[in-house]
């Protein structure tokens, strides 16, 4: 699919629209006509000219979202320059403390002080923001939400009251760990999971797969690599998540799967524990998910129950080698599941393992958030 939005005086986008295997694509036209309707909600989306922000054009479209008109914004240096989404042009505008006048809906995706700063002030203006950042995802009373999973803890936010609020996505590693964790979780309870993540560059945005691309060629070539984004060589190699280390030696990354998961399952006594890590891939997380099961589950019934659940598909084929990876998912709505195996470190069907990709620009990000928007309509 040609892209939908185009930036013009933007020298390179590293990423293109994506398309979705799950939704058959209709007619150009045809989706313009469904989009853009007079009493569909306005629109703004924080992050425009982001990776992030991207790909809420590209879903916003395949998914005939429809709305009435709708804002592109962005900082000051992409002020001015114009985008052409569904045909038509539109400028991007500097964020400003007015910008969501009149606004229903923002998508946020301009990193988290962008998020604290001006996500209270939309709120403030009646806008419901959804936002991509991990500002408020752990804010007692801030509905952290997949749609597949737990889309009741958004029930008390509604259109067309006049009254804004905040509606959290979640980390994308925990997106698609718990598409995949959940429909088990309903089925056998899970006391335990441990996640080891291998985690794209798109993952730290446009700048970070720009600068994979740049040092695969620069190594190839015998010069030594540009490491502005990480600080350390990328390509050909793999490192502990760049995100802050804690003082119990967690990083950032790998608590949010601990807390998010206890938030979006509403069980404080799961037990969680995560490794990330980051791989010289371009686009779609892969993870690594043990869990440990309350009640017994065997291999046969979790892949039914895997092959059923909404937003997965399994890829399994033992015989020819054959399970999820990242190049499969990218693009892609549904989270891949494979490698559903019995854990053969416990005793009886009490422990699963499998391997889960995901393209987390989508699923994990823009995708979700546009699901979320969806409950709203
Ligand atoms: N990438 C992912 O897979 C992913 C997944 C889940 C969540 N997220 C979250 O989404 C957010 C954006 O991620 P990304 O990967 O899209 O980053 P990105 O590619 O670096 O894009 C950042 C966006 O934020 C805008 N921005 C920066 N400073 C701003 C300001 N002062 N005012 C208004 N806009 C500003 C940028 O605009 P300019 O172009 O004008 O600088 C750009 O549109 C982050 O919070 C990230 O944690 C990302």
């Amino acid at each position: 699919m040609a892209a939908l939005a185009r930036i013009t005086h933007k020298a390179h986008l590293p990423f293109p629209a994506s398309t979705t295997t799950t939704t058959p694509s209709k007619p150009r036209a045809a989706r313009i006509c469904m989009s853009l309707q007079e009493n569909g909600p306005s629109l703004a989306v924080v992050g425009v000219t982001g990776a992030v922000g991207q790909e809420f054009l590209s879903v916003l479209s395949d998914r005939d979202f429809p709305y009435r008109s709708i804002k592109m914004l962005a900082s000051k240096r992409s002020a001015g320059k114009h985008m052409t989404f569904q045909d038509r042009d539109y400028v991007v505008e500097e964020l400003k403390v007015d910008s969501f006048e009149g606004v229903d809906i923002a998508l946020f995706s301009a990193g988290g002080s962008i998020s604290k700063e001006f996500g209270p002030i939309a709120v403030e203006k009646g806008t419901i923001v959804v936002d991509n950042s991990s500002a408020f995802r752990m804010v007692e009373g801030v509905p952290l939400v997949i749609p597949e999973v737990n889309p009741e803890a958004m029930e008390g936010v509604r259109l067309g009251t006049g009254k804004g609020a905040l509606i959290a996505n979640p980390n994308c590693s925990t997106i698609i760990c718990l598409m995949a964790a959940t429909p088990l979780h309903r089925s056998a309870k899970v006391i335990r999971m441990v996640v080891s993540t291998y985690q794209a560059a798109s993952g730290a945005g446009a700048a970070a797969m720009e600068e994979l691309e740049l040092q695969t060629r620069e190594v190839l070539e015998g010069k030594p690599p540009t490491c502005k984004i990480f600080g350390q060589q990328y390509a050909f190699n793999l490192f502990s998540h760049n995100a802050p280390v804690l003082s119990n030696g967690y990083n950032e990354e790998e608590m949010k799967l601990v807390k998010e998961t206890r938030k979006i399952w509403n069980d404080s006594n799961v037990k969680v524990t995560a490794t990330c890590i980051r791989v010289p891939v371009m686009r779609a997380h892969a993870e690594s998910v043990n869990l440990q099961f309350e009640n017994p589950l065997d291999e046969e019934t979790a892949k039914d129950i895997l092959k059923n659940a909404p937003g997965v598909v399994v890829i399994d084929d033992r015989a020819a080698n054959h399970f999820p990876t990242p190049l499969e998912v990218s693009n892609k709505d549904d989270v891949a599941v494979g490698r559903i195996r019995r854990d053969v470190s416990q005793d009886g069907n009490y422990g699963l393992d499998i391997f889960v990709c995901g393209d987390q620009i989508r699923k994990g990000a823009a995708l979700n958030a546009v699901q979320i928007a969806e409950l709203l309509l």
